[in-house]
This record gives C-alpha cells, sequence and structure tokens, in this order.
C-alpha cells in the first residue's frame, strides 16, 4: 500500500519535473560537461551553471555520490533558491531524513519548515545535515561531437551544506557532483528532466592540461580525430550490493554505489591466486568489486593486493626494482622498461567479469605512475585486511577509459584503454557549435 503510495507520487513528480521542462528551448539530446583533473588533490572536477543569474559552479565529481550538493553558505546569490518544503513529494523523492527549522535570518540553506538530507564529503569521510531545494541548472546540449545551445532545468533538485563540507575537495569546488544511481542524482534526474534515456558516461582525462568530459544522454560520445567512443564497448553487469556502503544511510536501503562482479585477476594471462570469497558480495554487504572517482588509486584488500604484487613482480622478473616510494610497494626505473602506445611495457593487468571472454584489461599507462621523472611504480594501494569492498577501482585506472553506465538495463559499458584508438578522454571537441 505505501509503496503503491508512494511510486505514484513519484511518478507524478516525475511528470512535473517534465512539465517544468520550458517548452521554449528544444529538447536536448544529450547534454555535456567538461571534467578536469586537479594536479593537487588528484580529484575529477566538473563544471555546471547554476541559480539565477547563472553563475559557473565547480563540483568534484563522486560516480558514489547521492546527489549533488553545494555550499550554501558562502556567496549563495539567486532569485529562484526554492527550499523544499516538509512533507511534500519533492522530500520523498530525495529519500529525505527528515524536517526541520532554522534558527538564524532566512537564507539560501538556511529556511522553516523545510526537508534536508545528508550530503557527504567521501574525501573526508564526512557526512553532514543539508537543507534539501530546487534552483535553475544549466548543462550545454550536446550530439555528442560538440557543445551547442544550454539547456536548462528550471527546478532541479540538490542538497545545501554547510561550507566545512568543502574541505578536503579541490580549490576552487564549491561542492559535490554525485552520481550515483538515486532518482535525484544528475544521470537520472536529468533524464526525467529532458525524457533522455538514463545512461551517462564518464571519461576521465590523464591530465590537468586539457578537459575531459562528462556526457548525460545517450549520443555517439565523439572524441577527436572522429572516434565514436560508444563503438566497441564491452558490457558487464551493474551490481546491487544489498547493503548501503554510504557515509551515513537507513536500515535496509541497499547500495546505490556502482558495483561490478570481477570473478578473478590475471597477470600477463596467468590467474592471480586470490580468496574467491573476497571478491563476491556477501549478505551484509561486505566484498565486492566497486568503480570510485572518490580515490585516486585502486584499492586492493590486503591478500589481493599482495597477491597482485607477487604475480606482478613475477612476471617482471627480468627488470629489477628500485626503492619504492609509499604509498606504492612495486618501482621500477622508467629506463628499465620499454614504452608503447599504451603506457610502459608492463604485464597487462585483468579483470576478468562474468565469463572468460569479458575482462577489463589494464595497461601500462593506467597500471603504472610517475612518481618521480625517472621512477614508475605499480598504482595500487593497500586496503587493509577487513576493508567493506575489496576491490574499489580507483580514478588513476579509469583514465582515458570511457565509461557508459546505463541504468535502464544495469549494464556498464567500458572501452578499455583508448590510447588504441589513437585518441584520449581530453579530445572532445568543446569549442562550441552553438
Ligand atoms: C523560524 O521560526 C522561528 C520561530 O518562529 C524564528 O525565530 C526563526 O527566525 C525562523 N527562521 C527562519 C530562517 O525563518
Ligand atoms: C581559483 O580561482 C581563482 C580566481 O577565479 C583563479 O585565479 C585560480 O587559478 C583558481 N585555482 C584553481 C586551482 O583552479
Ligand atoms: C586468465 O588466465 C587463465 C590461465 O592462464 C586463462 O585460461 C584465461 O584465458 C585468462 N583470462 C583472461 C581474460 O586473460
Ligand atoms: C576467504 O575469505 C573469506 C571472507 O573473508 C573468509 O571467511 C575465508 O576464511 C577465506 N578463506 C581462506 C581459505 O582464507
Ligand atoms: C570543433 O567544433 C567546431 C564547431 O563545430 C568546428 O568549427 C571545428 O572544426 C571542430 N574542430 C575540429 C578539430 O574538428
Amino acid at each position: 500500500m505505501a509503496s503503491t503510495h508512494s511510486s505514484l507520487l513519484l511518478s507524478s513528480l516525475l511528470l512535473l519535473l517534465l512539465l517544468s521542462f520550458s517548452s521554449g528551448q528544444t529538447r536536448p539530446k544529450a547534454l555535456v560537461s567538461p571534467v578536469r583533473k586537479d594536479s593537487a588533490t588528484l580529484q575529477y572536477v566538473t563544471t555546471f551553471s547554476q541559480r539565477t543569474p547563472l553563475v559557473p559552479i565547480n563540483l568534484v565529481v563522486d560516480l558514489g555520490g547521492r546527489h549533488l550538493w553545494v555550499d550554501c553558505d558562502t556567496n549563495y546569490i539567486s532569485s529562484t533558491y526554492r527550499p523544499a518544503p516538509c512533507r511534500s513529494a519533492l522530500c520523498s523523492l530525495a529519500d529525505s531524513d527528515g524536517c526541520g527549522d532554522c534558527f538564524s535570518p532566512p537564507r539560501p540553506g538556511c529556511n522553516n519548515n523545510t526537508c534536508g538530507v545528508s550530503p557527504d564529503n567521501p574525501f573526508i569521510s564526512t557526512s553532514t545535515s543539508g537543507e534539501l531545494a530546487t534552483d535553475v541548472l544549466s548543462l550545454s546540449s550536446t550530439d555528442g561531437t560538440t557543445p551547442s545551445s544550454p539547456s536548462t532545468a528550471p527546478k532541479f533538485l540538490f542538497s545545501c551544506a554547510p561550507s566545512f563540507l568543502l574541505r578536503g575537495l579541490a580549490a576552487n569546488s564549491t561542492g559535490i557532483a554525485g552520481l550515483a544511481k538515486t532518482r535525484v542524482a544528475p544521470p537520472t534526474q536529468l533524464a526525467a528532466t529532458f525524457s533522455f534515456k538514463r545512461t551517462f558516461a564518464l571519461c576521465l582525462p590523464s591530465t590537468s592540461s586539457s578537459p575531459g568530459v562528462l556526457f548525460f544522454g545517450d549520443v555517439p560520445y565523439k572524441l577527436l580525430p572522429n572516434v565514436d567512443a560508444s563503438q566497441s564497448l564491452t558490457y558487464t553487469k551493474l551490481l546491487t550490493n544489498p547493503v548501503s556502503t554510504a557515509g551515513s544511510y537507513k536500515q535496509g536501503e541497499p547500495s546505490y554505489e556502482y558495483f561490478i562482479g570481477v570473478t578473478s585477476i590475471n597477470v600477463s594471462n596467468n590467474v592471480v591466486p586470490i580468496n574467491k570469497t573476497l571478491l563476491s558480495i556477501d549478505e551484509n554487504g561486505v566484498g565486492g568489486t566497486k568503480i570510485s572517482t572518490a580515490v585516486p588509486y585502486t584499492v586492493l584488500e590486503t591478500t589481493i593486493y599482495k597477491a597482485v604484487l607477487n604475480a606482478f613482480r613475477a612476471a617482471l622478473s627480468g627488470i629489477k626494482t628500485v626503492t619504492p616510494v609509499s604509498p606504492f610497494e612495486v618501482c621500477y626505473n622508467a629506463r628499465d622498461l620499454g614504452s608503447t602506445r599504451v603506457g610502459p611495457a608492463v604485464p597487462a593487468i585483468d579483470l576478468v567479469l562474468e565469463s572468460e571472454s569479458v575482462y577489463w584489461r589494464i595497461f601500462g599507462a593506467n597500471s603504472m605512475v610517475a612518481v618521480s621523472e625517472e621512477k614508475l611504480c605499480l598504482a595500487v594501494v593497500d586496503g587493509g585486511d577487513r576493508p567493506r569492498t575489496s576491490v574499489v577501482i580507483g580514478g588513476y585506472q579509469l583514465e582515458d577509459n570511457l565509461l557508459k553506465f546505463d541504468l535502464a538495463t544495469s549494464r556498464l559499458g567500458f572501452s578499455g584503454t583508448l590510447l588504441f584508438r589513437r585518441t584520449t578522454c581530453a579530445n572532445f571537441n568543446f569549442t562550441s557549435s552553438a
């Protein structure tokens, strides 16, 4: 009964969001925004436009984040900001934690009789409470080739957060773009607003000098020179972890992060001996593999970590290791490793998925990080012996790979390194055709 009621409520709300899309605009096929790598924090930062008048806001990308939040305490000026009234449909859409008043003069982030949610900063493992609100959000439309005219969602649902929640984030960012599979995170909310498919794609840059790209919607994802990165993808199932992995969550709530089913790991075409139990998600939500932009390098449970390092060293046994640089433990002199189009010539690491023919192959460009001019280290870190999630695939391993998240069919399409196709994530043509 309750669930029928709430799903009715939700469909009417989605309809409302839909109708609120102003009829003066042409309906975009997809939206696009740049994603920069911040060299100080190794975070990935995207830029949206929000408020009236519109201002660009820099948001750190958190694939596992529940929603979009911004600091409303500092310089939030907008004539179209509206707090979400207590017990409104917006509150249920956002799975609000409750209602409250604010005992200071009213301003964005501080209003009476509004509902709140829990904005989370995974970089400092901190959540707090924040007012739920709507405001104008604008992104460039795209056909997948170049950005064109801006498309505007007049009532985009997000949350406010106090300024202290920005701690640990890249300079000049004012919040986090949570891209998880919730109804309110931008992928689903923008799809509902503009009636396009619940699909988005992330292509992280490997350099801070030019931006990678984030697409919402399903179009050919074009990278110069004329590579359609939506083609030749390998698909794997997105899994649901039955227990939330979030900083704060409700009893019984499943995780809204992106888990995939790694079944074994190969190094140089040999199976790495690891405890397979750690690769599956148990009834308490422990184990398994997720994809995260909240960690710069892949994090492996200790026994998996040691086994992968041993296999890697063994496969490169002809080459001398050098004094490692923390947090890494296996390093080589760059001169001792050959170089290839796909990075330093090192053994490939395969994440084998649902069958032997479905695997994510990681080459040197994504496995070896330069810690100095002459030293390269295997870019994985030790996650300790009882981590919640056994394998967390981090940012460095995702760079110059296109990831297409199809939320309607719960599938992840991945390109493998784009370097083989003579392009990179920094090759989207951001020169507007509008
Ligand atoms: C909320 O209501 C209280 C009590 O009526 C009042 O003191 C306070 O100023 C109000 N706060 C805002 C933000 O309107
Ligand atoms: C932050 O913004 C200021 C002023 O807009 C700019 O000068 C500075 O380069 C920016 N810093 C970064 C890290 O983007
Ligand atoms: C993994 O290694 C095993 C044993 O060598 C091999 O049979 C299998 O094909 C490999 N799988 C992949 C995806 O490399
Ligand atoms: C494999 O891992 C599971 C889960 O941590 C643990 O219960 C089990 O004892 C491990 N098996 C071996 C052989 O170490
Ligand atoms: C990028 O897009 C602009 C606008 O459509 C176009 O004029 C330009 O030729 C494109 N650049 C390349 C390298 O294709």
